[in-house]
Formats: C-alpha cells, sequence, structure tokens
C-alpha cells in the first residue's frame, strides 16, 4: 500500500527562547527537521507533507527545492488539528506515518516495522524506556490490549504510575484516521484536539491497536529546550564516533570528534581531539589528522597530515602532503602530491604542484604554483587591485625569496630565483635571479637624531 508521511512541525518551541522556529535549530549541522524528513525519505513514501505554523515562510524557505508538500496550521489546535488540516492532501488509498519534527534522531528501521504494523488498523510506536513523565501514557485493558492513550494533564494518579509512554509515532489507513479524527473533541485539560484521542475511538471500533518498540533509546528524544538538544547532539555524535571506530578508524577521543556531514575515511586513519567534519570530507587511507583542525567538503589523499589548528574548506589535498599547523585552506585550494603547505600560510582558489612547499607566513591566492617550487616565509601574491583580482603563475623549480610581493598579473617563469624583499611587477625570465628592491646603502659619516632641549 502506498504510504504518506505527515510530519507536525507547527509548534513554536517556547522553551528553546529564540527567534528561530525550533524545527530549524541545527543537529549535526543540520535543521531537525531534516533528520526527520530524511528518516521518513527512506521509506520511499508517495509524498511527505510537513505541518507548519510558527515561523511558516521561514521553515519553507530553508527546506526550498525539498521535495515536500507544505500544509499549513494557521493556529494550533493541538496534534489531532495539525494532522486533520493535511489530511485533504493525503492519497485516500494510503497508510498515512506521523512523525514529530522535532524528535529527530527516529530510525528508518522502526518506523519500517510502524508502518508495516498499521495494516491491522493502527499501531502505535510506545516504550518503558526513560521517565514518562509529561508524555500520553499507554492505558491498557484485559490481555494487555491497548484502550486508550492519556496524557499528563488529564490523566489520574494510577494512570500517573503507567511507565509505558507514547512516542508521538503512529501509523494507519488514511480513510479510517480521517473517520477517528472526526470524532475528536477539545474536553480535556489543554482544551485542544488531541492526535491520542484517535487510539481510544479505534479500540472503541474494535480495532487491534499494535504497539511497536523503537530499536534505540534516542530514536524517541524530543528536543523542547536547549537542554535536550544538547543532549541529542552528544547523543548522535558518540553514535557516529562508534560508526568510525567500527570501520576502523582511530579516534584519539571518542566523546570529542563532530562530524556534520558525511565522513569517508580510508584504512588507518587517525583522528586526534577537537576535530570537526562538515559537509563532505573523505580522508584517505593513513590520513593522520591533528587536533582542533576544522575540515569542510575536503578531500585528503593517502597519507597525508593535517596537523593541529588548521581549517580546511572546499579544498582538495594530494597523497603524502603536510599541513599545518595552522594552515589555512580556502575554496579552490588544490594541492598536488608532497606538498609541504606551513603555519600561518593561507591558500585561496591555487593550484599547487607536486613537492612544492610553502612553510610559513604566506599568502597565495589565484596562482598557479608549478611543481618543487619554494614559496619562502612572507611571500605574497597581490592579486586585488581594489576592481578585480589577477592571476599569479609561478612556474616549476622556481625559488622564492623571503618577503617577495608578486603583483598579479605576473608569471615567475621556471627556474627563477627571486631576491628576499623583491615587489615583482613584471614577468620574470626563466632561471635566472630577479631582484627588484632598493639598493642597500650605508650612510658613514650618519650621526643618530639627538633630542631637542625644551
Ligand atoms: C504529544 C502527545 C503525547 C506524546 C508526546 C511525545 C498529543 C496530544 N500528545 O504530546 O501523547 O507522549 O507528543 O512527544 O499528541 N504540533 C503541531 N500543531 C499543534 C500542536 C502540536 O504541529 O497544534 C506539533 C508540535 O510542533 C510537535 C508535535 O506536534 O512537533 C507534538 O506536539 P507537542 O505539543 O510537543 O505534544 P506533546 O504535548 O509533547
Ligand atoms: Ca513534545
Amino acid at each position: 500500500m502506498p504510504l504518506d508521511v505527515i510530519v507536525l512541525a507547527a509548534g513554536q518551541g517556547k522553551r528553546m527562547h529564540s527567534a528561530l522556529p525550533k524545527v530549524l535549530h541545527p543537529l549535526a549541522g543540520r535543521p531537525l527537521l531534516a533528520h526527520v524528513i530524511d528518516a521518513a525519505r527512506a521509506l520511499k513514501p508517495r509524498q511527505i507533507l510537513v505541518v507548519h505554523g510558527h515561523g511558516g515562510a521561514q521553515v519553507r524557505a530553508a527546506f526550498n527545492g525539498a521535495r515536500v508538500t507544505w500544509v499549513e496550521q494557521a493556529r494550533q489546535l493541538g496534534t489531532g488539528h495539525a494532522v486533520m488540516q493535511a489530511l485533504p492532501k493525503v492519497n485516500k488509498g494510503a497508510d498515512v506515518l506521523v512523525l514529530n519534527g522535532d524528535v529527530p534522531l527516529v530510525g528508518a528501521a522502526t518506523l519500517r516495522q510502524l508502518a508495516a504494523a498499521a495494516k491491522d488498523g493502527l499501531a502505535i510506536c510506545t516504550t518503558e524506556l526513560g521517565d514518562a513523565t509529561g508524555y500520553g501514557r499507554v492505558v491498557r485493558g484485559a490481555g494487555r490490549r491497548v484502550r486508550r492513550i492519556v496524557e499528563q494533564g488529564d490523566a489520574s494518579p494510577r494512570e500517573l504510575a503507567i511507565r509505558e509512554w507514547y512516542t508521538g509515532f503512529l501509523a494507519a489507513p488514511a480513510t479510517r484516521l480521517a473517520a477517528w479524527l472526526g470524532q475528536v473533541k477539545t474536553a480535556n485539560s489543554q482544551k485542544e484536539y488531541y492526535l491520542t484521542d484517535v487510539i481510544g475511538l479505534a479500540a472503541k471500533d474494535g480495532v487491534q491497536i499494535a504497539t511497536v518498540a523503537p530499536q534505540d533509546a534516542w530514536e524517541v528524544a524530543g528536543v523542547n529546550s536547549r537542554h535536550d538538544l544538547a543532549l541529542l547532539e552528544r547523543a548522535h555524535q558518540n553514535r557516529r564516533a562508534r560508526l568510525l571506530l567500527e570501520a576502523g578508524v582511530t579516534l584519539a577521543d571518542l566523546w570529542r570528534v563532530d562530524v556534520r556531514g558525511t565522513l569517508d575515511c580510508g584504512r588507518d586513519v587517525f583522528i586526534d581531539v577537537n576535530c570537526v567534519f562538515e559537509g563532505r570530507v573523505k580522508l584517505g587511507d593513513r590520513v593522520r589528522v591533528g587536533p582542533n583542525c576544522v575540515l569542510r567538503d575536503v578531500t585528503v589523499g593517502a597519507d597525508t597530515e593535517i596537523r593541529a589548528f588548521s581549517l580546511l574548506e572546499e579544498a582538495a589535498v594530494g597523497k603524502r602532503c603536510r599541513v599545518g599547523p595552522y594552515a589555512r585552506l580556502r575554496p579552490g585550494a588544490a594541492l598536488a602530491e608532497e606538498v609541504h603547505i606551513g603555519n600561518f600560510v593561507e591558500v585561496k582558489a591555487s593550484r599547487i604542484g607536486a613537492g612544492s612547499k610553502a612553510n610559513h607566513l604566506a599568502y597565495l591566492g589565484d596562482a598557479e604554483i608549478g611543481a618543487r617550487v619554494n614559496v619562502g616565509a612572507g611571500t605574497i601574491t597581490c592579486n586585488y587591485d581594489g576592481v578585480n583580482k589577477h592571476r599569479t603563475v609561478i612556474e616549476d623549480d622556481s625559488f622564492i625569496g623571503s618577503d617577495a610581493t608578486l603583483v598579479a598579473p605576473v608569471t615567475i617563469r621556471r627556474g627563477s630565483y627571486v631576491g628576499a624583499g623583491s615587489t615583482i611587477t613584471k614577468s620574470t625570465p626563466a632561471r635566472q635571479l630577479t631582484v627588484a628592491r632598493a639598493r642597500q646603502v650605508s650612510v658613514p659619516a650618519w650621526k643618530p637624531p639627538a633630542k631637542k632641549k625644551s
């Protein structure tokens, strides 16, 4: 049977104390809602409907281009009301799976089980893990059959003692769900249309209500506060760390690594403490990443070492390179094999050929650097004239003396030597020494300035 997924995301999330709608708060660098949508997508549903209200335009904008059907719930009259807003857009013959936009770690395997169990009429995801305070309690009757769900504010002391609670995920055929929701009233402590009243109505209709347990306790943890979010972030990161370890990566500390995207590692990769990986990062065999590095959308070739405190963004690093400590690779930096980029060297939109080195204090921007080039300390490619960017070309086997400024557009021809402190404004001839600086003079009869008498 086709499946439609409804994600409830209209709540404001008051306890976040934020201008950002709750479902846009990031977990592992992506909005909470994105995680829920991913889990839903894994079930290959016919459509995913997201019910939004508070900050709706902002939420829609954040998911611009995502294949999602948006449903507006202008006033938040309860979870039952929210589902009712979506039902007219649901495929009549479909099964419906309801998820919460603020419960981000739900897994596809649990959802698959839930959707499969809905065939018999109604399936709910429940658990006894953790503290049930605040949640809807699952009331069972004779033969342990589910009779209804009672919300915290409406529960008797005996019901409050029930440990089994409703996680907020349910599945049912669309037509049946619509019929039950049509009967839901607001006679409760919150004067809201409770989605959970559907369970009692289904039981009265003689429907067998299936319960499915989450495979992992974190799957049902919701975000209501920044504290919840912080705990979930750690739980999620720890899960990812475990996967890395299982795949053969060595982590100096499994609690001090953050992956906000995908991290692919070859064999025997070592990652030191406090590294952050964002976007798509690929590390080749035996890559070592020193402490406190940030890598975003980067590929690193085998046997390369990224040393402490380096920041690499949208860059490609070849095999057997040495980058850092304190190096910065900006978008478009492409290093061939055995390149050394040392401390306080910034590289932007530049290719650097095999075996070339820039070991200290340099800015290499919009440059094409050949093989076996040595870039001295303090070298700067002056790529910007205040209006336009220009390219610097440094051909193979050149040597750039310390503190040279290369005013682009300019070409340093093959095998050039550029004297230290030179300001190069014209291209240099191959295999010659070019020096462009004031000649050194000494003044023999020079007297130091004397202090004026006041
Ligand atoms: C709900 C359940 C409770 C369950 C708990 C699990 C109801 C009545 N109760 O309670 O049994 O244990 O989830 O987390 O369903 N939302 C809307 N529109 C609304 C109201 C809510 O879209 O009008 C969305 C919220 O943004 C949120 C979700 O629905 O994503 C759940 O709403 P929330 O108010 O958090 O429900 P709870 O009181 O926690
Ligand atoms: Ca909630």
